[in-house]
């Protein structure tokens, strides 16, 4: 794969693993202590360059090494995270620990300051982003819950938008990370060490994040991705006893919605 050369210089010969988790057109590249992801230059990447930028030394997040741009792509050089995803089997067969620790992750985030956050997601915005998917054939339909759409869900994504334009709730604003689901959280025991992937990271309604979260360990104890219920025990409200509030489906609902367009 082509590097810039002053990527390369950085990772001169350091073997590497390339990941394949994420589902975005990312490439990931895994050295020793070192992640490199490349991705087409758009604003997400700027975001998630923006947004790591900001956030260093004010919340986990990765050591920026170096960020190149070239030849349309994004190449962010970081520090590799310690700990382990929340997905990781460790996490997957203590569900306790998992609820603290993504728990953790979600109130540090409502605690940070956003006076000077440089994005803001909220929904004005997302919704926008949405129009745009929408109406440029970008909605992937194969990567969707399965009553989102046909007889009991949505007619499509346009019936859908309107749907979601129509019912928006009173957004709480706070630090989101946007895309918060396990595999973008590392932890080590109840305490979050690292936050990645943030392209949708900003200024958004504090549900979308629990949305995101609830929606990611549903998937993850139902096997999903880990083969034939291999965890097939999620308490559903575990997560909320962690948090310390009552869950609210309809904002949950709505932000699982929402997330399908992107
Ligand atoms: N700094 C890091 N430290 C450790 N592991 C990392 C780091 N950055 C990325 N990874 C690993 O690579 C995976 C994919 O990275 P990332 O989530 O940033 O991209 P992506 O998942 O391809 O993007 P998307 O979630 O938008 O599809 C992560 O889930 C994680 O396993
Ligand atoms: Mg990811």
């Amino acid at each position: 794969m082509f590097l810039p050369e002053g990527i390369k210089r950085l990772v001169m010969d350091e073997s590497c693993q390339v990941d394949d988790i994420g589902m975005s057109e990312a490439s990931v590249l895994l050295f020793g202590d070192k992640v490199l992801k490349v991705q087409e230059q758009n604003e997400e990447a700027e975001n998630e360059y923006g947004m790591m930028r900001y956030l260093q030394g004010k919340l986990p997040v990765p050591t920026i090494l170096a960020h190149e741009t070239v030849g349309g792509k994004s190449y962010l050089l970081m520090r590799r995270c310690p700990g382990q995803m929340a997905c990781a089997h460790e996490y997957m067969t203590d569900p306790v620990t998992q609820c603290r620790m993504l728990a953790d992750g979600l109130k540090r985030l409502w605690s940070t300051d956003i006076s000077d956050c440089p994005f803001d997601q909220r929904l004005i915005h997302k919704l926008e982003q949405a129009r745009y998917n929408v109406e440029h054939g970008l909605v992937d339909l194969d990567n969707v819950e399965p009553d989102t759409f046909g007889e009991k869900g949505f007619r499509d994504s346009e019936a859908l938008l309107q749907w979601l334009y129509d019912n928006r709730p009173q957004e709480e604003p706070v630090l989101s990370h946007g895309d918060f689901c396990l595999p973008n959280i590392f932890g080590a025991g109840e305490t979050v060490t690292g936050y990645i992937d943030l392209g949708k990271t900003g200024i958004a309604d504090k549900w979308c994040d629990i949305a995101l979260c609830y929606r990611s360990l549903s998937h993850n104890y139902s096997g999903r991705y880990h083969g034939t219920d291999a965890y097939a025990d999620l308490d559903d409200m575990r997560l909320f006893r962690e948090l310390g509030i009552e869950p609210d489906w309809e904002k949950i609902r709505y932000y699982i919605l929402l997330d399908e367009l992107f």
